[in-house]
Order: C-alpha cells, then structure tokens, then sequence
C-alpha cells in the first residue's frame, strides 16, 4: 500500500494548511476528510433532514455525491456536480458537520471512501481521526495543536482576508463548542493515535511548522 502521512488535531490548529502544503511539497494526493463531513451535512441542510436522525443522516452519507477536484493547486468540492467550495466554510455548515460527524453510522458509511483515496505515490490525510481509525497503520502520524486563543486569532485572520469582520470572542465560543462536542462524543472522539508525535503550532509559523513535519517524513 502506499504510505500516508496522517496530520490530525482540532479547529484552527493548522492542518489544512500543513496537510496542503506537504502533499504539494511530496507530490502526494491530499485528502481533507473534513470536507467530506462538510458535504455530507450540507447535503442534509439542503434536504431539511432532521439533524437528530441518525438513520437518515446515516443515508444521506452513503448516498453521498460528492467529488474532489484540484483546478490550479487548489481543492474544488462538488456537491452533485455543484461546487460546494465555499459553501461548506460557513459557520453553520462547520457546527452542523460535527454534529453529523458525531454518528456512527455515517463515520462507517464515508470510511471506505477515505481509504480510497490512497493511492501511489502517496497520500497526505488531514482530519480528526486519520490515525486512530482511517490509516492506523499510517507509517507517519502528527497531532497538531495549538491554544485555542491562538486558533480564533488564526480564524479571525483567515476571515478577514476575506473581508469577513466578526468578533474574537464569538469565533473563540465557537472553537470551544466544537472541540467538545468533537472530543467528547462516542464515535471516533478527537484524540491523538497511540503513536502521533504531537506539535504545538501555537506561536510556531508555517514554514517551521512545516519543516518540522518533513523531518518526521524524511526519518
Ligand atoms: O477546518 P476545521 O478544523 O474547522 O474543520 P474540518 O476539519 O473541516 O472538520 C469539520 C468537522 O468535521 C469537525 O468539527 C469534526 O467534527 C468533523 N470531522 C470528523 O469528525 N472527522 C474527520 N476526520 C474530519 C472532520
């Protein structure tokens, strides 16, 4: 099988940016499973599904049409042909995807697909349970963190480049409600794997952090 790199942790602490830039920098494909969980609650949105029902939200995830595309080095997200990109970055998206993120059932039925994704020469995959659940045989893992302070500073940051104003505290109650409603449910809980080397990204840039992850690569 070809290796994997497996970068988890919570909200905020840097994954995707890492997880991009190394699978730009090996050459590998890149897997953002959060994207996967993005669209599957965007699709129960749009279908007005109750969030509390596990056996339809366990359909809607194995009836799932979604696709990955990369146009000019950047992730396109296609929910039944219809780019979903943007859409599934909004706040109400993020909270409803860790709730259906937190049910067993759609875990088991997007498994297979993330597993599909490895392919030569290699796969970089970035999410909560990467190596805990999906690869554990993953021969690279890292859990990145970071305070959760410093990931609202990081969101804040990102939404104002957009042009998007909100406030600190907001962004910093929402990252709280996240990281506990993530680690404290029953089905794949935010943890590191047993044998993740752990980063803490909290005042550390980019590029170092980056740096630090091509050692453990390189090892
Ligand atoms: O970018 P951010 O870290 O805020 O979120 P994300 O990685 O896109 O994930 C959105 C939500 O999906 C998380 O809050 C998790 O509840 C869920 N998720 C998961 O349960 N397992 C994964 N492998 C990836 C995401």
């Amino acid at each position: 099988l070809p290796p994997v790199v497996t970068i988890d942790g919570p909200s905020g602490s840097g994954k995707g940016t890492i997880a991009k830039l190394l699978a730009d920098r090996l050459g590998f494909t890149l897997l953002d499973s959060g994207a996967l969980y993005r669209a599957a609650a965007l699709a129960a949105l749009q279908k007005e599904v109750d969030l509390a029902d596990e056996a339809v939200l366990t359909q809607v995830a194995k009836d799932l049409d979604v696709r990955f595309l990369v146009s000019d080095g950047r992730l396109q997200v296609l929910l039944e042909g219809r780019d979903i990109t943007n859409e599934i970055r909004m706040e109400r998206v993020s909270m409803a995807a860790s709730t259906v993120a937190a049910i067993p059932g759609v875990r088991a039925a997007l498994l297979q697909r993330q597993r599909d994704f490895r392919l030569e020469p290699g796969l970089v995959a970035d999410g909560r349970d990467m190596g805990t659940t999906v690869f554990p045989d993953a021969p690279v893992k890292v859990y990145l963190t970071a305070t959760a302070e410093e990931r609202a500073r990081r969101r804040e940051a990102q939404l104002r480049e957009k042009g998007v104003s909100v406030s600190l505290r907001d962004l910093l109650d929402d990252i709280r409600a996240r990281d506990a409603q993530d680690m404290n449910r029953k089905a794949s809980p935010l943890a590191p794997a047993e044998d993740a080397v752990e980063l803490d990204s909290t005042g550390v840039g980019i590029e170092e952090v980056l740096r630090r992850v091509l050692a453990l690569v390189q090892e």
